[in-house]
């Protein structure tokens, strides 16, 4: 059995556990018995047979790692195993799931139905005080189920998933690992003058999946395409002068994301030394964060210390407080720096105050950040500083008074390269954080 197999059968009781005592909670609190969970369909395409990729409902993923099947249902009451029940259709048209066996089949209740009516008799006859998650299909409506995503509870169980088991924690190890493969494969192909596409289909052959499994598409992109934060178009042919990458991708494991960019230069100019840099600001950012940090404060400081950045580098000429006080810092960094990481890329729960709610404010001047909570143990975020020659957003500094401090000759000298980002993807602990993509890329390089 091989370490990543070792950890999941190791924790996934107690990550059972975990989750049973935090539904639990929340239901006496809400006032509801159980909790049923859809896997959910995919949605069908307007006047179409076709549907869109499937996607599996987050709240249901976290307790079985089916990510495939369409119309499962897990049901969910307190002093019981979990109940699942598993959609196997008679279907010759398409190849129905085997019923799974694996570490964590022996802990649920595994029945199998052929389609979604057939669930209910399997389910308590009064579903009255039973609250649904879910995507709403046709015949839920006559189950008679207490609340249709009822906001209090969804509240508390997403404020309580920021904390990661440690089973979550070794899905999102393997993810990362998985997503390390891709990338060193990544930069390989762009090494050899592979376009946006050949980079994506290598990625994509490295991680071992197709597309609609990975967590998010794939942000690849080439030269000036580093400017748009989420590039999407995959050229299909490489460009005639190669400058840089960016990729910005992640694979799945286990329902679990990895969200990862790397930027690389294609020869040693100022701006493979400023990529340079902008590693050592974001090791340095990583070195800053442990349990009781306000994520908050490390945004704004990764402001600052990239204004100083800027200023070494000769792109603006201003006084470090102030560049980030008037906004000029926002021209090349105009994203948050980071977000919670879990069965969904920008995990939920990001800006809960209690467990009731309440939204903990962004600072003013940041609208894009996606996480405002003080760290806690067992939280996995993505600490991803950039620093980007966005045209419209120069063009809006030009128009006003941060025009004056940026030096527009070197900004033009950087405009082709786009833009770099560095993401990685950290554990909290109460001492520090492990880096799970960093310690992905060498276990992957030793082999
Ligand atoms: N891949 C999207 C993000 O980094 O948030
Ligand atoms: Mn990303
Ligand atoms: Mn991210």
């Amino acid at each position: 059995m091989d370490s990543c197999a070792h950890d999941l059968e190791a924790t996934y009781a107690g990550h059972l556990d975990v989750l049973m005592r935090r539904t639990t909670r929340a239901l006496e609190v809400t006032g509801f018995t159980g909790l049923l969970i859809h896997s959910g369909s995919p949605p069908p395409v307007f006047l179409d047979d076709q549907h869109y990729p499937f996607k599996a409902n987050a709240a249901f993923k976290i307790w079985v790692p089916l990510t495939d099947v369409q119309d499962c249902f897990l049901y969910v009451e307190p002093g019981r195993r979990p109940l699942l029940l598993f959609h196997r259709p008679q279907d010759y048209w398409h190849k129905p799931a085997d019923l799974p066996e694996s570490y964590w089949t022996a802990h649920v209740d595994v029945r199998p139905v052929p389609d979604r009516a057939s669930a209910r008799p399997h389910l308590p006859a009064d579903l009255s005080r039973v609250a649904y998650l879910g995507e709403t299909f046709p015949e839920i409506t006559s189950w008679n189920v207490g609340a249709m995503n009822p906001q209090a509870l969804v509240t508390r169980l997403d404020y309580d998933r920021a904390v990661k088991t440690p089973y979550e924690v070794a899905c999102l190890r393997e993810a990362n690992r998985r997503g390390a493969r891709g990338h060193l494969a990544a930069e390989r192909a762009f090494r050899e003058g592979g376009s946006e596409f050949d980079i994506e289909l290598v990625f994509l052959r490295a991680c071992g999946q197709r597309e609609q499994e990975l967590p998010y598409n794939p942000i690849i992109a080439l030269n000036s395409g580093a400017a748009v934060l989420h590039y999407q178009v995959l050229e299909r042919t490489p460009p005639a002068e190669r400058h840089s990458l960016l990729i910005d991708a992640g694979a799945e494991f286990a329902g679990y994301a990895s969200d990862i960019t790397r930027t690389y230069a294609h020869d040693s100019s100022d701006f493979a030394a400023l990529v340079r840099e902008m590693d050592q600001l974001q090791q340095s950012l990583c070195a800053s964060v442990r349990a009781g940090v306000d994520w908050r404060d490390v945004h704004l400081s990764c402001h600052r210390l990239l204004s100083e950045l800027l200023n070494d580098a000769d792109i603006i000429r201003c006084d470090v407080e102030k560049a980030v006080e008037i906004g000029l810092s926002s021209v090349f960094l105009p994203h948050g720096l980071g977000h919670l990481l879990g069965a969904q890329v920008h995990d939920v729960g990001g800006f809960l105050r209690t467990p009731e709610g309440g939204e903990i404010p962004r600072p003013a001047g940041h609208p894009y950040l996606r996480l405002t909570r003080v760290l806690e143990e067992g939280f996995v975020v993505t600490m991803e500083p950039g620093l980007y020659f966005i045209d419209a957003l120069l063009e809006q500094a030009r128009a006003d008074a941060r025009g004056a401090h940026i030096n527009w000759a070197r900004v033009e000298q950087f405009r082709p390269f786009g833009g770099i980002r560095i993401e990685d993807n950290l554990a909290i602990t109460r001492t520090g954080c492990e880096n799970l993509t960093r310690d992905a890329f060498a276990a992957v390089s030793a082999g």
